[in-house]
């Protein structure tokens, strides 16, 4: 009988937490953080009962935004993508984004696969895109095998995607001191203590490791390892793309011309 009890009024509160969210169900963990006292004791323990939080393939299918925001028109458009990005890195500034700063970097691995994973961008301007990283990581080893990468940043608070399509350098060791220098010591302690990408012997000794390199550099200044520092993108192919009604979509694509030019066109959506 409780157990029916609870479902029922599970069912109608499952009902309002979706129109009050664009219709998407939501997981346990989210309605820990969001959801009222006794509507949340009912959910947990329908959850442990029966996993009535899963969502089912016909509404996984169904999940689905219309992008009505914003426009994108040839006539706005910057002169180059670096001044693009500049405008819509200060829309998304002003629209208080979380981790704007996020972005996939998609490389090639050594045996043709296509590998990602997220970094954050430090400085950008006409030279390039700038992230820092563990030269001896999985992605390091694949932008010296082949430099060709793909940055990837999905803003969706304004709807819009930008792709970047370029080559990536290592920035010169003096560039690296001085952002590492930046870092809190923590992270300047991490950057010793992880061989990034590499197999370890478990959490025990990453832990002692980092305390090893925390009782080393106790005292004073922590430097920049040699292993570390970072990667520039330099812009080959830019693409930004605003999110439109019935999925036509704004998506205008630069390219560079053999004069150094940097010329736009309307791409499909
Ligand atoms: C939000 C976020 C930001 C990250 N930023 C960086 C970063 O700036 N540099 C970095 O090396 N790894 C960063 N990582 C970790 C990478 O995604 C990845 O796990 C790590 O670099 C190892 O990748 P690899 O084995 O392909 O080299 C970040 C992860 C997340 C989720």
């Amino acid at each position: 009988m409780i157990f029916i009890f609870l479902l029922i009024v599970s069912h109608t509160n499952q009902r309002s937490y979706r129109s009050t969210r664009n219709n998407v169900p939501y997981s346990v963990a989210q309605l820990l953080t969001t959801a009222k006292p006794i509507n949340l004791s009912i959910h947990i323990v329908l959850s442990l009962l029966c996993k009535s939080y899963i969502m089912t393939p016909e509404e996984l299918a169904s999940l689905r935004k219309d992008y009505t925001m914003n426009a994108l028109n040839e006539a706005d458009m910057a002169a180059t993508p670096i001044l693009q990005f500049e405008k819509w890195w200060r829309d998304a500034e002003m629209s208080q984004i979380t981790e704007m700063n996020a972005m996939t970097l998609a490389t090639t691995a050594h045996d043709g696969m296509v590998d990602a994973r997220t970094v954050l961008i430090k400085a950008f301007d006409e030279k390039g895109f700038v992230f820092f990283t563990n030269y001896n990581s999985s992605k390091s080893s694949q932008l010296e095998f082949n430099s060709n990468c793909c940055l990837l940043f999905f803003w969706k608070e304004l709807e819009r995607q930008v792709r970047i399509n370029g080559i990536a350098e290592k920035i010169s060791t003096k560039e690296s001191i001085e952002y590492f220098d930046s870092r809190p010591d923590g992270s300047k302690i991490g950057a010793w203590a992880s061989p990034q990408s590499m197999v370890v012997a478990g959490k025990t000794w990453l832990k002692e490791t980092f305390e090893y390199y925390a009782e080393r550099f106790k005292h004073g200044h922590i430097p920049k390892p040699p292993h570390w520092g970072g990667y520039r993108v330099k812009p080959i192919r830019v693409e930004f793309w605003q999110g439109r009604p019935s999925r036509m979509h704004d998506r205008i694509l630069y390219t560079e011309t053999e004069a150094g030019i940097w010329m736009h066109e309307r791409l499909a959506p």
